[in-house]
């Protein structure tokens, strides 16, 4: 059973309206992000041990939807993935709405599969198809997944915290290296419009500057601290630059790059461009890496996995309490749901204070 919250927000309440056996939709859609595999994984194991429901997996998110591509989920088939990276059910960008007959196609699989139910495991995107499918009238419960971890509604998403410990493995190594040339290396990690890894692996890997979209950085602000920190006797440095980071005055900028099917611009880049800058500014030696889809790749890290259980078993239990329109959340330590309404009102950019406490340790 489930503690949830009414759309309309006001006190928990918990759910006793409990479904007898349905069938359920269950896709992965997105960027794909270590846990959904425990997830997919938890949402089957409770949902056919505890409440006989049965499940069908659709193939490559909302494509495998409007296509009708899917397959049983059963015990079988989800066993022994717990472990596993990346989504057993395959994922993409797809949007239904940008489709004439996506809705439609939506409707016609969910007869097909003769379903009472859809499980979306995603991102802004995916869940924001799930919040207009719910608007249209087909049962849903979201159930958060990022490792950018920019989801309002929910104080953390799985895969961020293996997004951030391969990110920190990653600056501990470039210290290393760092060290012995005398260099500057700016590691680009992602995260898309917020700077929850960059700050996270910037303040565990001891970063002696962190740039992040929510502050515009000044480049020779970032060249002055790095002169001074070498001044001081240091010979190395390391910055660590979110994907979406900018400057405050053009100064540098990454290449805008290609749209998704949600209008996103795809990112990445900016390390490349920081450290033709840093070099040219300061006469330090500098290198950069980009991690890119590196931290989304693997195992995923114990919490992952444990988030991405608990997400699993609230979801399934929502659709058995018929509370559709939400979205599992973590809530302190509780696991809750969250009208998707309320998840998708605007992204969740790191907290200020946050990046004050990384700031101490600058330089
Ligand atoms: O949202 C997750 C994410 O990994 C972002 O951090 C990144 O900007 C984007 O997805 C990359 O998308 P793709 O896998 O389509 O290149």
């Amino acid at each position: 059973m489930v503690a949830w919250r009414p759309p309309h927000g006001g006190r928990h309440v918990v759910a006793l309206d409990f479904r007898a056996m349905a069938r359920i939709g269950v896709l992965t859609g997105g960027g794909d992000c270590p846990g959904l595999n425990a997830v997919i994984r938890a949402i089957v194991r409770k949902g056919i041990d505890v409440h006989s429901h049965e499940f069908v997996g659709f193939r490559y998110g909302w494509a495998g939807v409007l296509k009708g591509d899917a397959a049983d989920l059963t015990l079988d088939s989800t066993r022994g993935i717990l472990h596993r990276g990346g989504t057993i059910l395959g994922s993409s960008r797809t949007n239904p709405y940008g489709q004439d007959d996506g809705l439609a196609r939506v409707r016609a699989s969910m007869e097909q599969y003769r379903l009472d139910a859809l499980i979306p495991i995603g991102g802004e995107d995916t869940l924001g198809v799930a919040r207009r499918l719910s608007d249209d009238g087909i049962d849903v419960v979201g159930v958060p997944k990022t490792i950018d971890n920019d989801l309002a509604g929910t104080d953390v998403t799985f895969g961020f915290q293996t997004a951030v410990q391969i990110a920190t493995d990653a600056i501990d190594r470039l210290h290393t290296t760092a060290e012995s040339h005398n260099r500057v290396m700016v590691c680009e990690v992602m995260g898309r419009h917020a700077g929850w890894i960059a700050v996270h692996s910037g303040l565990a890997g001891g970063a002696d500057a962190i740039l992040v979209p929510e502050r515009p950085f000044d480049i020779e602000q970032v060249c002055t601290h790095l002169r001074r920190r070498h001044a001081s006797g240091r010979s190395f440095s390391i910055v660590v630059v979110a994907e979406g980071a900018t400057p405050i005055d053009g100064g540098v900028s990454a290449d805008p790059g290609t749209t998704d099917a949600f209008g996103h611009v795809r990112l990445g880049g900016i390390a490349v461009q920081l450290e033709r800058e840093i070099e040219a500014r300061t006469g330090y030696e500098t290198r950069m890496t980009i991690l890119g889809h590196v931290q989304r790749g693997g195992t995923p890290v114990a919490y992952d996995r444990v988030l991405g259980t608990r997400f699993g078993v609230a979801a399934v239990d929502a659709v058995t309490a018929g509370a559709f329109g939400m979205m599992v959340a973590l809530r302190g330590t509780e696991i809750e749901c969250v009208a998707l309404e309320e998840a998708l009102a605007a992204p969740k950019l790191i907290d200020p204070a946050l990046y004050d406490t990384a700031e101490v340790f600058f330089g």
